[in-house]
């Protein structure tokens, strides 16, 4: 129980303690209202929390660190056009991490021909975009890539307003492994989508990298080089040179290349991902399906101008066969010999 002090005058030096009579209901009032301000204090700290939560929910495009939840699903706000009618239609963003004569200039085409479809082409093939770690985060995250994805980046392969899926394609050479963390990040973080393609006879792969470098200096087509023909008589000229393999180094190539691949896939397996051989993609019309569907974009027939360069066997496209033949002899990588495309 309290109890109140009273100092009087100076005429009275004692000191009176007394029990004041209305006392009990002033404290009570006091009280009261302090519990009341306490309360409303924390009503106010939990709604605060509350609100904190669910923002959080709802992952920002530009900020989605701290976010566990990866949006696939974006409405891109263009700065260059205006999306109009199909503004609301929602787009996927992909990418194509390939290697180089893999087919993946020809399966860019293939998807290009598709209305909704914006595969931009090999933006980390320009040196000063891949020069070390910082330059690829910068064209990730402050430059390049969010221009392409929002849709602001002009190529010839741009839909503009009704695209549905958008993307480019990126060599595993072209620093993507060497950054595969910040990659893997910026991937999850934008919610991007890794469409793998390989090549399953790398054998045949390595036929036409040697081909194409050579034409390179060689420049078979009235003086131009060409890395991918429209017609089958260019791809006749360009098949004619038969490119010696080195049969010293071969069986190391191959099992590099499939390292490579394999790296590739364990260092992005946490990101949504589907693998497309090329040579499915040859025999199998299903498989285009299945990228469309991969992509959630209506399922089109989709056509390229482009025209295979070595067709047949391959016996017909390497000089030094006999060599090639003997050394993949009774190896693992004897099937390559055979097959055919
Ligand atoms: C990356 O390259 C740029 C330009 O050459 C340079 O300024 C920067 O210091 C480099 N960063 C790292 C981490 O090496
Ligand atoms: C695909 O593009 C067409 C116009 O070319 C548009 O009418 C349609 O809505 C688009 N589809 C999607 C899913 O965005
Ligand atoms: C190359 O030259 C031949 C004639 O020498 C011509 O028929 C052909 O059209 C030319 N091709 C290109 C791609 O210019
Ligand atoms: C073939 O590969 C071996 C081993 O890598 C190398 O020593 C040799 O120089 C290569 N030969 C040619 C012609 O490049
Ligand atoms: C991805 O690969 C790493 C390294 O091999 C492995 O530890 C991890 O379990 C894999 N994750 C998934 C989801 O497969
Ligand atoms: C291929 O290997 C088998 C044994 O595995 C051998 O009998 C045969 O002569 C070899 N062929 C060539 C072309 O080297
Ligand atoms: C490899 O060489 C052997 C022996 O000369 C031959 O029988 C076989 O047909 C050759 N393989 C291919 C794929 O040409």
């Amino acid at each position: 129980m309290a109890e109140f002090i009273c100092l009087f005058g100076k005429d009275s030096a004692s000191i009176v303690i007394k029990q004041p009579k209305k006392s009990p209901l002033f404290l009570r009032m006091i009280v009261l209202v302090f519990a009341m301000v306490c309360g409303l204090y924390i009503c106010s700290v939990c709604l605060k929390q509350f609100s904190l939560q669910s923002s959080q929910l709802v992952p920002n495009p530009v900020d989605s660190h701290s976010s566990h939840v990866i949006t696939r699903i974006h409405y891109p706000k263009p700065q260059t056009f205006n999306r109009a009618e199909c503004g609301h239609n929602p787009v996927r963003f992909f990418a194509i991490l390939s290697m180089q004569r893999s087919g993946s200039g020809w399966f860019e085409t293939l998807l290009n021909s598709h209305d909704n479809v914006s595969s931009n082409g090999e933006i980390f093939s320009v040196m000063d975009r891949r020069k070390n770690v910082s330059s690829i985060v910068e064209t990730l995250d402050r430059e390049t890539l969010d221009r392409v994805y929002n849709l602001d980046w002009f190529t010839s392969a741009s839909k503009n307003e009704c695209s549905a899926a958008i993307g480019f394609k990126w060599m595993l050479n072209q620093g993507l492994l060497a950054n595969h963390v910040e990659i893997v990040d910026y991937f999850n973080r934008r919610g991007v989508s890794a469409i793998f393609l390989f090549r399953r006879n790398p054998l045949r792969r390595m036929v036409s990298l040697l081909a194409n470098s050579y034409d390179r200096y060689a420049k078979l087509l009235n003086g131009t080089h060409k890395s991918h023909v429209h017609s089958p008589e260019e791809a006749d000229a360009l098949s004619r040179y038969k490119p010696v393999i080195n049969s010293t180094s071969l069986i190391h190539d191959l099992q590099e290349t499939e390292s490579l691949a394999a790296k590739a896939l364990e260092y992005f397996n946490t990101t949504r991902h589907m693998v497309v051989l090329y040579e499915d993609l040859i025999t199998n019309p299903t498989k285009l399906k299945q990228v469309q569907e991969f992509l959630s974009i209506p399922v089109k027939d989709l056509s390229s101008r482009q025209v295979k360069i070595h067709r047949g066997d391959l016996s017909d496209h390497i000089k030094n066969w006999e060599d090639v033949n003997k050394t993949l002899n009774g190896t693992e990588y004897e099937k390559f010999l055979r097959a055919d495309y």
